[in-house]
């Protein structure tokens, strides 16, 4: 059985470590899950007022992608000891119009990753305090603070850290397990 899971990269940047990260973990996978990407560059930022004139059309895509998923993924760094601003809009978004949050009951995974030593701790639990309020029961163990992960691959852009593969091999099976257990 294949699960589809909504993966939202915090970064926007062209070589970001986690976007190598998240297609490293999609290769991974394998046919447990599928990946589908969603593209976060282009959302307004959330109003209110722009929500009662009519959704924009990048809402609406974002807000489908995530309500069509089995699970939800975020592979994200960590900007100023939180979540970078492109990202927390992204899930701004996608949980509103009142009342019809896309995020509720899907399973998720926070990975933070970082070049640095503390591996973007702040950013997966400030995340993880909007997924409280989102409902979603979120995968507890393993934690994912990946620190170190600018030397973690080649040219390609392909995964050659060991270490990272063993993780995110061990972080699959647990996520597929997780999924698995809250499909409803
Ligand atoms: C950073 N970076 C960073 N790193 C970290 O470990 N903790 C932090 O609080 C911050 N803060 C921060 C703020 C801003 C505005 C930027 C642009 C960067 C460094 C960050 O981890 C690094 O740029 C990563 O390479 C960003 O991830 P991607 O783009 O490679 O996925």
């Amino acid at each position: 059985m294949t699960r589809k899971v909504a993966v939202l990269v915090g970064s926007l940047r062209k070589e970001s470590f986690n976007r190598k990260i998240a297609k490293a973990f999609e290769k991974i996978a394998g046919d447990k899950l599928s990946f589908d990407f969603v593209e976060i560059g282009d959302l307004p930022f959330y109003n209110e007022d722009v929500e009662a004139a009519g959704a924009p059309a990048a809402w609406a895509r974002v807000r489908e992608q995530v309500k069509g998923a089995d699970a939800v993924l975020f592979v994200t760094p960590e900007y100023n000891r939180s979540v970078p601003g492109v990202l927390k809009n992204a899930v701004d978004v996608i949980s509103r119009p009142y009342g019809k949050n896309n995020f509720s009951g899907k399973p998720t995974a926070v990975i933070a990753s970082s070049p640095g030593a503390l591996g973007g701790f702040g950013a997966n639990h400030h995340l993880r305090q909007s997924l409280v309020f989102l409902d979603t029961p979120v995968l507890q163990q393993p934690e994912a603070y990946l620190g170190g992960v600018g030397n973690w691959f080649d040219e390609s852009g392909a995964l050659t850290n060991d270490g990272g593969k063993d993780f995110l091999t061990n972080f699959s099976a647990a996520f597929v397990a997780w999924i698995d257990s809250h499909s409803k």
